[in-house]
């Protein structure tokens, strides 16, 4: 029996209610799989914020890092600025944890519509790896003057070659295990941004020399964003720094069916620190409270989570599971044109998988 000790944080919105799901799946699996979890529960979110003044405790970080992995849902809140949210809570858990690779894969699967026309079931099967650490999202920067007419506001990427050359070398090898295309793309905008993204550029050609039997291609941001809806199925493997690959994952959820169903892993590949295990949506307030949220995307999230924890064969069962019911169609929420709640969809997956 191997047990499994996971920190979870539903954070707000349909977080809550996704992460309920996909605890009911990890749970009817259990049995089945030899498997025995131990689900810590830690009520991070903006409501501990309203009441607490805090996201999280000034020791937050502490009592996460023994757990296997941390499974959390979204945050995000229509009455707290994001930055104050994100980076009270999300963001620091990521950097603390140096999860570098933010692996996020985009499948059309069959029983979904794309908005693309002429796309067959898998002609789209990518997978973004984003770099999570760094670049445009390293928390440096200051305001000057604040609240005077000359204010100023300073944001600065961050760029390092030890941070680029990890998060590249892990899609080379991501590249290689999925046998799929073998194809590396790197997306930077090193037209317009002459010294971070350069580096990174130097990293990728110095990388690549290391695999000759991965092909290549480097595109502009600008470029690949019309590529992700033009021709998604040249992708295999694509690598974008932190705020490229959070804008392109949005397309690829889209151009796949929904952002119920993307799923996503903020990884130490090291495996020095947990990983954190939560879908690429955030907490939806426009259908937040309704039960009409699509529970897939977390599910499939917890599937990843399995594949990191080594229980390959329960990670298999949960995405067949979410393949079955996408393929029968008849128990899927709004978001794929069905009428099903949330909770319809998670009792279909987890009886699959029991
Ligand atoms: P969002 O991903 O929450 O929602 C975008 C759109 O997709 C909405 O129309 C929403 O209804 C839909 N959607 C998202 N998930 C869905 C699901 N599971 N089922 C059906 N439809 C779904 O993005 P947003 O509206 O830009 O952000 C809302 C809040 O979430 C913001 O506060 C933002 O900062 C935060 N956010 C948090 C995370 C995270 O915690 N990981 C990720 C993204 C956004
Ligand atoms: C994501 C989210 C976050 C990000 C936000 C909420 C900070 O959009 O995980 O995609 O940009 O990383
Ligand atoms: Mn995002």
């Amino acid at each position: 029996m191997a047990k499994h000790q996971i920190a979870v944080i539903k954070g707000d919105g349909i977080g809550v209610d996704v992460v309920d799901e996909a605890l009911k799946v990890l749970d009817a699996l259990a049995g089945k799989h030899g498997i025995e979890w131990e689900f810590v529960e830690f009520p991070w979110s903006s409501e501990y914020y309203f009441e607490h003044g805090e996201m999280m405790p000034s020791d937050g970080v502490e009592q996460l890092r023994s757990f296997d992995a941390i499974f959390l849902g979204a945050v995000g809140h229509p009455e707290v600025q994001d930055h104050i949210t994100l980076n009270g809570l999300l963001l620091p858990i990521r950097r603390a944890f140096d999860q570098y690779a933010c692996v996020r894969p985009s499948v059309l699967l069959p029983g979904v519509d794309s908005p693309l026309k002429d796309v067959k079931p898998y002609d789209i099967d990518l997978i973004v790896v984003r770099e999570n650490t760094e670049g445009e999202y390293a928390n440096v920067g200051g305001f000057q003057y604040r609240d005077f007419p000359d204010e100023v506001a300073v944001q600065s990427s961050v760029f390092t070659r030890k941070g680029c050359e990890r998060v590249i070398r892990y899609a080379f090898e991501l590249a290689r295990e999925r046998k799929k295309k073998v194809h590396v793309t790197s997306i930077t905008k090193s037209n317009a941004q002459g010294y971070g993204m350069v580096l990174w550029d130097r990293t990728f050609d110095a990388v690549k020399e290391e695999y000759p039997d991965i092909s290549t291609d480097s595109l502009l941001i600008d470029a690949a964003c019309m590529d992700f809806i033009r021709r998604p199925q040249n992708f295999d493997v694509v690598v974008a720094s932190n705020l490229f690959g959070d804008i392109l994952t949005d397309i690829g959820a889209i151009i796949t069916g929904s952002m119920g169903l993307a799923s996503s892993a903020n990884l130490d590949p090291t495996r020095t620190n947990p990983s954190m295990f939560e879908p690429t949506h955030g907490s939806a307030p426009d259908i937040a409270g309704m039960g009409i949220a699509n529970p897939m995307a977390q599910i499939l999230t917890s599937a990843l989570m399995l594949d990191h924890l080594g229980e390959d064969a329960a990670a298999d069962s949960v995405r067949s599971a979410v393949e079955n019911v996408l393929e029968t169609g008849e128990i899927l929420t709004p978001d794929l044109g069905g009428s099903s709640t949330t909770t319809g969809v998670g009792d279909a997956i987890a009886a699959l998988v029991a």
